[in-house]
């Protein structure tokens, strides 16, 4: 049976969660569940980062102790990803007992290995990126280039993890495993990053004691990103269980923002290396959502919270919108026009409004009881390819994709149906055959659209008179034409989506 260990980044606490966290979270989560259709073992992680000089002071700000600052956003985390649907298996917080052991063990063996050495550095710091600049990357010489806000100049004596010595080993590795990061354009820009030559990287501070501790020297605590990063060797047991670690580390997939690519495509496995450990086999990068073109952040005030648009649109339109309208990869700008249109076009019509149409025609024309499929429906070759279609683009990442192909067997059912006109008709074995079909169709997008839209699959199942869950389907058998049984009540009830103004 097919194995996958699929993460997100790990959300610093100083933020509460906005469309940006959810739009990774949403994806990651559609991805868990279609390998979970197809049967396979999937372990999902996410989680939140809470050590680090950023979240102890957004902690001071809020006049509150760094771990119950922590304690409280985490909670603010949970709830978001309770209320749009988050499948997860883990939620990991590296303030864990667990997670500081790992850090502690995983880094004290690269110590140990020799990658990890005392220096000096002096450098100029990005509080709210936590990681260090050259002067030439800066706005103006001065501003960070993502922050906008001004840097510092920081002293410290630090360990340092001796990344240069990687580069040609993280060639090869990308050399050797075309997938590993993807799509392409990433790719390069994390080749680009190794082949222009990687400098040491500074891994402890003094300048803060909200971390974990080095255990060879415990003056210093690690640097949040080496914490960080290992919450994926931590969930999968990797000091705890070594079996269980090594399950799960080979089938390792990563999600993550454009904006941690170096951190996860360069540092990270270095850091694997450093231990050695193989590298994770597969990180998919994604864009920014940009809100009015600009990146969303707390100092430009122009943030979204999920639950604002959730009240708006439900869980599901949400879900939909961000999965079908935001092409994972480029970066992708969010407008609330756009959320109206594609909920209107592709939910509360092509969607919502078939099943409408065909419970209100069951019910005058079949006594309210749904008739089976014909198995040589020309709609069964249009699904047949959707589903193939769909099933290679959620393996890659591409939940657009793969819902512009659930969708288009929706419009060729709409199309059938405009053709027939069932509803003008006498009742009878042609109705019954076109109705029949279009039950079916409802059936397998049930199945299809689960990963995207859970809740409105499981209430369409059971309008069509189907017991349990179409997320207890298992792929291939369930994408089979033919599946929905007939005999079944078909139930009529109140729009599955109703329709938006704006
Ligand atoms: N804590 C680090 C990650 C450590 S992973 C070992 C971090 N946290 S974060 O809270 O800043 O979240 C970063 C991630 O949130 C991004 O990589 C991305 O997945 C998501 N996004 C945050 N803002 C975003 C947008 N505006 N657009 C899309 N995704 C965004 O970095």
């Amino acid at each position: 049976m097919g194995r996958l260990f699929l993460t997100t980044p790990i959300y610093y606490v100083n933020d509460v969660p906005h469309i940006g966290h959810a739009y990774t979270t949403v994806t990651a989560d559609a991805v868990a569940r279609w390998h979970r259709l197809a049967g396979e073992s999937v372990f999902f992680l996410t989680g939140t980062d809470e050590h680090g000089v950023k979240v102890a002071r957004a902690a001071e700000a809020a006049g509150r102790s760094s771990q119950d600052h922590a304690d409280a956003t985490a909670a603010r985390f949970q709830e978001a990803w309770k209320l749009l649907d988050i499948s997860y298996d883990d939620f990991i917080r590296t303030t864990e007992p667990r997670h500081q052991l790992t850090v502690q063990a995983f880094l004290q063996k690269a110590y140990d290995n020799g990658h990890i050495e005392l220096d000096t550095y002096e450098g100029l710091y990005c509080v709210a990126c936590e990681a260090y600049y050259v002067e030439s990357d800066l706005d103006d010489g001065l501003r960070c280039p993502i922050h906008g806000t001004p840097v510092e100049r920081l002293v410290e004596e630090n360990y340092f993890f001796r990344l240069s010595r990687f580069q040609d080993r993280l060639l090869e590795w990308y050399e050797a495993h075309p997938d590993f990061v993807s799509p392409p354009s990433k790719r390069n820009e994390a080749l680009g990053i190794i082949r222009q030559g990687l400098d040491d990287v500074s891994l402890s501070r003094t300048s803060t004691t909200w971390g974990v501790t080095v255990p060879w020297d415990e003056k210093h605590v690690f640097y949040v990103w080496f914490d960080a990063l290992i919450n994926y060797a931590t969930a999968i047991g990797y000091s705890s269980d070594p079996d269980r670690f090594g399950a799960w580390w080979p089938t390792t997939h990563h999600i993550i923002g454009k904006d941690i690519l170096r951190f996860h495509c360069v540092y990270w496995p270095a850091m694997c290396m450093a231990v050695g450990l193989d590298p994770p086999p597969h990180i998919s990068v994604h864009g920014f959502l940009l809100v009015g073109g600009e990146k969303m952040s707390k100092t430009r005030l122009n943030q979204i919270a999920p639950a604002d648009l959730v009240n708006d649109f439900g869980v599901d339109g949400f879900r939909y919108h961000f999965l079908r309208d935001v092409p994972f990869g480029p970066d992708g700008d969010f407008s609330y026009e756009g959320m109206i249109s594609r909920y209107n076009s592709d939910l509360a019509n092509n969607l919502g409004n078939l099943l409408s149409r065909v419970a209100t025609v069951v019910a005058r024309k079949c006594g309210g009881v749904g008739p089976r499929a014909r198995p040589d429906s020309p709609l069964a070759a249009v699904a047949a390819q959707a589903v193939a279609t769909a099933d290679a683009a959620w393996r890659r990442v591409a939940p657009s994709e793969a819902l512009d192909a659930t969708w288009s067997i929706l419009r060729e059912t709409n199309a059938a149906l405009e053709a027939a006109e069932p509803w003008r008709a006498e009742p009878g074995p042609e109705v019954d055959g076109v109705l029949g079909d279009a039950l079916e169709v409802l059936r397998l997008v049930a199945v299809l659209a689960y990963p995207a839209i859970p809740g409105a699959c499981e209430e369409l199942w059971r309008r069509i008179g189907l017991s349990g869950s179409p997320g207890d389907e298992r792929l291939p058998a369930a994408a089979e034409w033919g599946g929905y049984p007939g005999g079944l009540e078909v139930v009529p009830g109140d729009p599955l989506f109703p329709r938006k103004t704006a």
